[in-house]
Formats: C-alpha cells, sequence, structure tokens
C-alpha cells in the first residue's frame, strides 16, 4: 500500500478534535463549582495532547500532564504538538506513558477525560477503579470530566462521512462507522477510515471496542468512587429542539436520539 503522505494522528484532530472548547468553556465550570480557576490539568487517554498543549498556551500559570499507554501516540504527542509550542510553553507540559487506572503522585485541579475514551472499560468494577484513581489524583475540591455521548442514533448501524481540509493535501474524506450495538453487553464496535486524494485509504485507521455507559451509571460510579457531588452538563436547545451549542447543569432532560454531554465529579 502507498504510503500515507499525512499521519494518521494529525487527520484524526482534524476530524474529531475541537481543543479550545475543552480549554477554554468546560474549566468555566470548574471556576463555577469551586471558586477559583483552575491551572493543573491533567489530560487522560491523552493520545495526540492537543488539549494539553492548548492549556499551557493559556496562562503562564497554567501546567498540563497528559497520560495514555500508547508509545506510538505519545511520540507524536511530543515531538509534533510539545515540539511546536514556545520555550516557556514546552517546559509546563508533561506526556507520561501510564494506565489512568493508576493514581498519579501529583495532585491537579481537574482532570478531563474526552472522546468517551474510558468507554473501554466494560466492567463497572474496572470504571469504579478509575474513577478512585482519578478522585485520588485530585487536589481537595477539584473536579473530574467525563464526556458522553449516548441516544439511540449513537447505538445504531450507519455510516457518517464528511470532507476535511488537510493542509498540504487536500480534501480529505472522513468516515465514522457505527457497527451492531449488543443490548446485553452493552458493546459496540465504532471504526474511523480516511479517504485521501489520489484513491489512497486508511480503513479501520482508529477502532474502537466501547461499552456505552449512560449518565445515571457514571454519576452512581463517581459517588461510589468518592466524589462528594456529580452534575450532568446537558446542551440547551431551542423550541424546535436544534442543539444551541452551550451547556447548562441538569438533573432532568428531554428524550433525544443522539447527545454529547459531560459528567462532572466535584471532590
Ligand atoms: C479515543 S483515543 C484518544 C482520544 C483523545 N482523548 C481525544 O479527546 O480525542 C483513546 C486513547 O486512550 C489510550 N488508552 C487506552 N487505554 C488506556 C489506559 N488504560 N490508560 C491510559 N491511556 C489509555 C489509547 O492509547 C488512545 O490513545
Amino acid at each position: 500500500m502507498a504510503k500515507s503522505p499525512i499521519s494518521k494522528f494529525k487527520l484524526y484532530e482534524l476530524a474529531v478534535q475541537s481543543p479550545n472548547w475543552q480549554v477554554d468553556y468546560l474549566p468555566q465550570f470548574h471556576t463555577w463549582l469551586i471558586g477559583k480557576p483552575p491551572t493543573l490539568m491533567r489530560e487522560d487517554f491523552c493520545g495526540t495532547g492537543r488539549i494539553s498543549c492548548e492549556w499551557v498556551k493559556r496562562s503562564p500559570k497554567n501546567k498540563a500532564v497528559g497520560l495514555d499507554l500508547d508509545p506510538e501516540v505519545l511520540a507524536y504527542a511530543k515531538n509534533v504538538n510539545q515540539d511546536a509550542l514556545s520555550a516557556s510553553e514546552k517546559k509546563r507540559v508533561t506526556f507520561i506513558k501510564q494506565d489512568v487506572l493508576k493514581p498519579t503522585r501529583e495532585k491537579f485541579d481537574f482532570i478531563g477525560a474526552y472522546n468517551f475514551s474510558y468507554f473501554i472499560f466494560h466492567e463497572r468494577k474496572q470504571l469504579l477503579k478509575y474513577a478512585k484513581a482519578a478522585c485520588q489524583s485530585l487536589k481537595n475540591h477539584g473536579t473530574f470530566f467525563l464526556e458522553i455521548a449516548g441516544g439511540e442514533g449513537f447505538k445504531e448501524a450507519c455510516y457518517e462521512s464528511k470532507t476535511l481540509q488537510a493542509p498540504g493535501i487536500g480534501k480529505v474524506e472522513q468516515v465514522w462507522e457505527q457497527h451492531q450495538y449488543d443490548p446485553i453487553t452493552q458493546v459496540s464496535d465504532f471504526s474511523i477510515h480516511f479517504k485521501l486524494p489520489g484513491q489512497l485509504i486508511i480503513n479501520d485507521a482508529f477502532t474502537y471496542h466501547w461499552r456505552i455507559w449512560e449518565i445515571r451509571e457514571l454519576r452512581e460510579i463517581l459517588v461510589d468512587a468518592g466524589f462528594k457531588k456529580t452534575l450532568v452538563l446537558w446542551e440547551k436547545t431551542d423550541e424546535k429542539g436544534k442543539w444551541q451549542g452551550e451547556y447548562l447543569p441538569a438533573e432532568a432532560a428531554n428524550h433525544s436520539q443522539s447527545f454529547i454531554a459531560y459528567v462532572v465529579g466535584v471532590k
């Protein structure tokens, strides 16, 4: 197969990530909950570490630690994203090859697990272990943000494609594929494929074997793990039910075909 002219990690960032959201918008909820802006952030399942690198750009007080298990993606995080930072920013980011199930010695103001990465834990016991490890890794008055997707639309087998503009190579088609959901195990497979100019296809560039956790289950697990309080950030809709891109704490919501929300644990 011809070699791709662009890293699959770069394509992933273009297709999936919106780091500004995680560094500008979500921390405002930490400030609102705790009464003080956060500075020390841990990015779990950090992959290419974009969020950590954006975080240290926001203020000279900010520091970030990214945890991931995969040496290949961590090498990209360091050699590409960290390397593009200024000297002072570089010093305030650390990437560590570490299992998120193990607490870090360093304590953080807030920890984030984005793009549903913790769906990799299929057993309640494992997810509880992760939530306990995160709780232990937070300072007192720390917050833990779990990004969650759900609704029937997330469980239906489907194939959705969108076009990206990849610098230097042009239009790339990204395909998000959802495989059959198993209602007994609550497990489903997902894949990301890319079609590049010149018929080059990166099939199954990324694949996920995920348990689809529900919001209520997550809240119960966070309480069992020792969090004092949990809240759900739910996206506002207009009168016609159209998502508005603004999140508010909610204790109940209307049925929706598919959603992205945040479950927050407050220590
Ligand atoms: C969906 S990807 C990363 C997504 C990224 N957080 C984002 O927001 O786009 C999931 C990452 O989790 C890492 N991972 C899987 N299990 C892990 C574990 N137990 N501890 C740390 N990292 C893990 C994988 O190596 C992979 O890079």
